[in-house]
Protein backbone atom coordinates (compact mmCIF):
# COMPACT_ATOMS: atom_id res chain seq x y z
CA UNK A 1 0.00 0.00 0.00
CA UNK A 2 2.83 2.69 0.42
CA UNK A 3 4.15 1.63 -2.89
CA UNK A 4 2.05 3.59 -5.48
CA UNK A 5 3.47 1.45 -8.33
CA UNK A 6 2.95 -1.61 -6.89
CA UNK A 7 -1.05 -0.72 -5.86
CA UNK A 8 -1.78 0.69 -9.41
CA UNK A 9 -0.43 -2.78 -10.65
CA UNK A 10 -2.86 -4.80 -8.15
CA UNK A 11 -6.29 -2.14 -9.52
CA UNK A 12 -5.31 -2.81 -13.29
CA UNK A 13 -4.94 -6.75 -11.96
CA UNK A 14 -8.11 -7.26 -9.95
CA UNK A 15 -10.37 -3.81 -10.64
CA UNK A 16 -12.11 -3.55 -7.67
CA UNK A 17 -16.30 -3.28 -7.17
CA UNK A 18 -15.85 -1.95 -3.72
CA UNK A 19 -12.77 -1.41 -1.95
CA UNK A 20 -11.88 -1.84 2.06
CA UNK A 21 -8.57 -0.97 3.29
CA UNK A 22 -7.05 -2.11 6.31
CA UNK A 23 -3.47 -2.11 5.85
CA UNK A 24 -2.11 -0.77 8.99
CA UNK A 25 0.63 -0.90 11.27
CA UNK A 26 0.46 -0.78 15.02
CA UNK A 27 3.09 0.74 16.78
CA UNK A 28 3.83 1.22 20.88
CA UNK A 29 5.58 4.02 22.26
CA UNK A 30 5.50 7.57 23.18
CA UNK A 31 5.44 10.30 20.34
CA UNK A 32 7.50 12.32 22.75
CA UNK A 33 10.18 9.65 22.70
CA UNK A 34 9.40 8.32 18.54
CA UNK A 35 12.04 9.53 15.78
CA UNK A 36 10.21 11.15 12.89
CA UNK A 37 11.40 8.04 10.89
CA UNK A 38 9.48 5.54 13.04
CA UNK A 39 6.10 8.16 13.10
CA UNK A 40 6.76 7.31 8.92
CA UNK A 41 6.71 3.77 9.15
CA UNK A 42 3.65 3.67 11.52
CA UNK A 43 1.60 6.22 9.10
CA UNK A 44 2.58 4.97 5.91
CA UNK A 45 0.33 1.77 5.51
CA UNK A 46 -2.63 3.64 6.18
CA UNK A 47 -1.99 7.32 5.72
CA UNK A 48 -0.25 6.76 1.50
CA UNK A 49 -2.76 3.62 1.57
CA UNK A 50 -5.76 5.82 1.49
CA UNK A 51 -3.74 8.34 -0.87
CA UNK A 52 -3.11 6.03 -3.05
CA UNK A 53 -6.47 4.46 -3.66
CA UNK A 54 -7.85 7.51 -3.33
CA UNK A 55 -6.19 8.74 -6.37
CA UNK A 56 -5.59 6.00 -8.33
CA UNK A 57 -9.12 5.39 -8.34
CA UNK A 58 -11.00 8.54 -8.55
CA UNK A 59 -14.34 9.02 -10.31
CA UNK A 60 -14.30 4.87 -10.28
CA UNK A 61 -17.45 4.12 -10.05
CA UNK A 62 -17.69 1.58 -6.51
CA UNK A 63 -20.41 0.07 -4.49
CA UNK A 64 -18.23 0.88 -0.99
CA UNK A 65 -14.64 2.63 -0.08
CA UNK A 66 -13.92 2.14 3.06
CA UNK A 67 -11.23 3.44 5.45
CA UNK A 68 -10.65 1.23 8.53
CA UNK A 69 -9.70 3.07 11.31
CA UNK A 70 -8.86 2.57 15.13
CA UNK A 71 -10.70 4.16 18.03
CA UNK A 72 -7.27 5.49 18.61
CA UNK A 73 -7.74 7.95 16.43
CA UNK A 74 -10.68 9.75 17.66
CA UNK A 75 -9.39 9.92 21.41
CA UNK A 76 -6.07 8.29 21.72
CA UNK A 77 -5.08 5.61 23.40
CA UNK A 78 -1.92 4.93 25.80
CA UNK A 79 1.41 4.08 24.52
CA UNK A 80 0.04 4.44 21.02
CA UNK A 81 0.39 7.87 19.76
CA UNK A 82 2.07 7.62 16.18
CA UNK A 83 -0.37 5.15 15.99
CA UNK A 84 -3.40 7.25 16.91
CA UNK A 85 -2.41 9.80 14.45
CA UNK A 86 -2.30 7.28 11.70
CA UNK A 87 -5.72 6.35 12.05
CA UNK A 88 -6.86 10.25 12.76
N1 LIG B 1 -7.03 -5.55 16.32
C1 LIG B 1 -7.70 -4.53 16.88
O1 LIG B 1 -8.06 -4.56 18.07
C2 LIG B 1 -8.05 -3.31 16.07
C3 LIG B 1 -8.78 -2.30 16.65
C4 LIG B 1 -9.10 -1.16 15.92
C5 LIG B 1 -8.71 -1.06 14.59
N2 LIG B 1 -7.98 -2.05 14.02
C6 LIG B 1 -7.56 -1.89 12.64
O2 LIG B 1 -7.95 -3.03 11.88
C7 LIG B 1 -7.02 -3.27 10.84
C8 LIG B 1 -6.51 -4.67 10.93
O3 LIG B 1 -6.04 -4.88 12.26
P1 LIG B 1 -5.41 -6.26 12.70
O4 LIG B 1 -5.51 -6.36 14.17
O5 LIG B 1 -5.95 -7.35 11.82
O6 LIG B 1 -3.90 -5.96 12.36
P2 LIG B 1 -2.74 -6.92 11.90
O7 LIG B 1 -3.00 -8.33 12.30
O8 LIG B 1 -1.46 -6.26 12.33
O9 LIG B 1 -2.87 -6.85 10.33
C9 LIG B 1 -2.48 -5.71 9.65
C10 LIG B 1 -2.37 -6.08 8.20
O10 LIG B 1 -1.90 -4.93 7.47
C11 LIG B 1 -0.94 -5.41 6.58
N3 LIG B 1 -0.01 -4.34 6.23
C12 LIG B 1 0.81 -3.62 7.04
N4 LIG B 1 1.51 -2.73 6.33
C13 LIG B 1 1.14 -2.91 5.05
C14 LIG B 1 1.52 -2.27 3.83
N5 LIG B 1 2.41 -1.27 3.79
N6 LIG B 1 0.93 -2.70 2.68
C15 LIG B 1 0.03 -3.70 2.69
N7 LIG B 1 -0.37 -4.33 3.80
C16 LIG B 1 0.18 -3.93 4.97
C17 LIG B 1 -0.24 -6.54 7.29
O11 LIG B 1 0.37 -7.34 6.35
P3 LIG B 1 1.63 -8.29 6.78
O12 LIG B 1 1.09 -9.31 7.71
O13 LIG B 1 2.09 -8.84 5.48
O14 LIG B 1 2.61 -7.39 7.45
C18 LIG B 1 -1.40 -7.23 7.97
O15 LIG B 1 -2.01 -8.17 7.09
C19 LIG B 1 -5.92 -2.22 11.00
O16 LIG B 1 -6.22 -1.14 10.13
C20 LIG B 1 -6.06 -1.77 12.45
O17 LIG B 1 -5.62 -0.45 12.64
C21 LIG B 1 -7.64 -3.17 14.75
Amino acid sequence: MTDREAVAALLAAHPPAAVVHTAGALGLGSIAEDSVATLGEIAAAKVLGARHLDELLGDTPLDAFVLFSSIAGLWGSGGQGAYAAANA
